[in-house]
């Protein structure tokens, strides 16, 4: 029997608001690493684990709603920057697709300032990781090949 070939799981990775400046924002939050340097470990990560990344950082709370219900994706991993906190508009598009995702975050949002301890989004996500600086990307990706792994 012909052996066909399986294609390659789909992880959407969304930088919100500001992730660009990594690097130089408020270090002693977010660290010193940049978002190419986590993007790159993020990629030969997913390489190795033979699944197809897309990766978009947008400072535009449209732009990601337009890419998260564009679809294409079999999971979602999810740093809405600022945003966590005030978008109704990215909560309803995570519900439209009704697709798995993952919340992440650099900083612990809950030893942080009041109004940054309200996520719009944790409800509905698969489960949220926060406070492990560049580790917190890397986790999120652990966590969804796992799942990936186990819906196959
Ligand atoms: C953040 C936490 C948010 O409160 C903040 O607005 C960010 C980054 C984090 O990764 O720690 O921009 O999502």
């Amino acid at each position: 029997m012909k052996k066909t070939k399986k294609t390659p799981k789909k992880i959407l990775v969304i930088h919100g608001p500001n992730l660009h400046l990594l690097g130089n924002r408020e270090p002693q939050i977010y660290g010193n690493f940049t978002l190419e340097n986590i993007n790159k470990n993020l990629n030969t990560i997913a390489k190795k684990s033979q699944v197809s990344l897309n990766i978009l950082q947008s400072n535009s709370e449209g732009e990601i709603v337009e890419k998260i219900t564009a679809g294409g994706y079999d999971i979602l991993i999810i740093n809405p920057a600022a945003y966590t906190h005030t978008s109704i508009a990215i909560r309803d598009a995570i519900l439209a697709v009704n697709k798995p995702a993952i919340e992440l975050h650099l900083s612990n949002i809950y030893k942080r300032e009041e109004f940054r301890k309200k996520s719009l989004i944790s409800d509905i996500v698969i489960g949220m990781i926060s406070g492990f600086g560049e580790n917190s990307y890397y986790l999120a990706l652990d966590a969804a090949l796992k799942l990936l792994r186990s819906h196959k």
